[in-house]
């Protein structure tokens, strides 16, 4: 018996990826509403989806149609979620990972009151999931800050921002107190580097090109700081509460035994886990400090930081795990893109058409690794594959390479726990087909549940059963036993 008793099965999504209604009840725009679906860019080249600027925002804002703000629609989860919750507790969901929307709470970031609405939106979704028998794993940031604070501050390179974000999740956990016990403050922190504007709000073309990398770690600082703030107001005013971290999880192997690819995939590997160290720890590693001071970079910490980072470490480590790459110092070696990000193609594993490569024991290595490192109890909070799906002339839609991508990651995240990882819950990316954050596509499809619409807009929003839907609910049913 791998998965303990009790063990959380379940999807996540985000609001921004789903919702819709981006401009309903009072919410206000986010950054991912100017998020642009751009038809003739190769989806393989991810700088180009994720580039931003003042003049691509202020078009954007100037146009009310969402055909190319995909992100606007999203699948309108907003109007749906009974339908959806209910496909969900079909597959026997017991726990569903969620983002609240900060722009429905707090249109622009700096009322002094929350919106009703919004906030009465999340609360009837939440008593919904309870309804299901589904336990809310609840998200604060995934890539949908306010646009205003981002115009105004530059995103989070403002120290004023960290407020703004302690008032917005002071409401939440006031208001969903009594319905939500596992939070994550902020959606893979270490994004902040490879797409600053989703992440952070950075405008990149407001900073001189050789100050980005300083300016985003200064914005990844004042996140971290504004995480271990609301991590302690969590624990104050919901006791019992969960409160994790979130990493992408980007496992980096060495291409060659050569030391110099070692000492290049070391240095990769302890950048992707700094971000979790501060988190657990609450401090920064000596290491990434003398980087710093290495690479000219200096970032602003006040005296006090240093106390709140430590008075906020988070009580569980989760990650979303998708692929893995190699890393060398061969300039010739071949490159291939996983998640935003471009590494050294690994000729031992295949990838999806979308360039990542798949590798469920690298899911097994990153598990040992992280327990090994924190000693904490780890939730997997997204893992799946990104695929083009066919629907057939009868409806049905035949997905096998889903149902093997998901065969293999289940069972090798089964072997880590048998090998002694404590783990709390598995969550997929992402139940039901959704907008991609990366390139704003429909067509880049990862659910268990195909939802009738394309690129631009078009279709009957209509949710039907892909054949892994069926396959996953057996594996919930067994709790994870039976993986055929
Ligand atoms: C994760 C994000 O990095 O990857 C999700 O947290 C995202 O928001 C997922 O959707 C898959 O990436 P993409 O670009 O295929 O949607």
């Amino acid at each position: 018996m791998s998965f303990p008793k009790g063990f959380f099965w379940g999807g996540a999504v985000a609001a921004n990826q789903v919702e819709g209604a981006w401009n309903v009840d009072g919410k206000g725009p986010s950054v991912a509403d100017v998020a642009t679906y751009k038809p003739n860019t190769d989806v393989k080249d991810y700088k180009s989806h994720v580039a931003m600027d003042d003049a691509h925002i202020a078009a954007a804002m100037a146009d009310p149609d969402d055909t190319y703000y995909p992100k606007r629609r999203g699948i309108d989860f907003y109007h749906h979620y009974k339908e959806d919750l209910k496909l969900f507790a079909e597959m026997g969901f017991t726990m569903l990972r969620v983002s609240i929307a900060w722009t429905r709470i707090f249109p622009t970031g700096e009322e002094a009151q929350p919106n009703e609405k919004g906030l009465q939106f999340y609360s009837d979704l939440f008593a919904e999931m309870h309804k299901n028998g589904i336990e809310p794993l609840v998200t604060l940031s995934h890539y949908e800050m306010p646009l205003a604070l981002a115009t105004k501050y530059n995103g989070w390179v403002d120290r004023r921002v960290i407020d703004c974000f302690a008032k917005f999740c002071h409401a939440c956990f006031e208001r969903y107190k009594d319905q939500v016990k596992y939070w994550l403050t902020f959606n893979e922190v270490d994004s902040v580097i490879r797409h600053p504007f989703t992440t952070a709000g950075i405008i990149p073309s407001r900073v001189p090109e050789d100050k980005m990398l300083e300016t985003c770690y200064q914005a990844l600082h004042h996140q971290l700081v504004a995480s271990a703030m609301v991590v302690k107001d969590c624990h104050e005013i919901i006791p019992g509460s969960k409160v994790g971290c979130m990493l992408t999880k980007l496992t980096t192997y060495a291409r060659t035994c050569a030391p110099d690819d070692e000492l290049a995939t070391q240095a990769k590997n302890l950048e992707n886990l700094f971000y979790a160290d501060v988190h657990v720890w609450g401090e920064y590693p000596r290491l990434i400090l003398k980087m710093f001071e290495r690479k000219g970079i200096h970032v602003e910490m006040l005296p006090e930081d240093a106390a709140t980072l430590k008075a906020g470490c988070v009580d569980f480590v989760s990650c979303s795990y998708y692929m893995t790459m190699t890393e060398s110092v061969d300039p010739n070696a071949e490159r291939t893109p996983g998640n935003t990000v471009l590494g050294v193609k690994n000729p031992y594993l295949p990838s999806t058409d979308w360039g990542w490569q798949i590798d469920p024991k690298g899911l097994r290595y990153s598990l040992i690794e992280l327990y090994d490192r924190y000693r904490k109890p780890l939730m997997v909070v997204e893992n799946g594959m990104g695929a083009k799906d066919v629907v057939e002339a009868d409806g049905s839609i035949h997905d096998p390479y889903r149902v093997e991508y998901f065969r293999q990651h289940i069972s090798e995240m089964g072997k880590a726990i048998d090998e002694g990882v404590e783990m709390w819950g598995y969550t997929t990316w992402a139940p039901i087909d959704l907008i991609s954050a990366s390139t704003n596509q429909m067509s880049k499809r990862y659910g268990f549940i195909y939802v009738d619409q394309d690129d631009m807009g078009n279709g009957t929003l209509a949710r039907s059963r892909k054949d892994s839907f069926y396959w996953y609910k057996k594996v919930i049913a067994s709790n994870g036993e039976d993986l055929d």
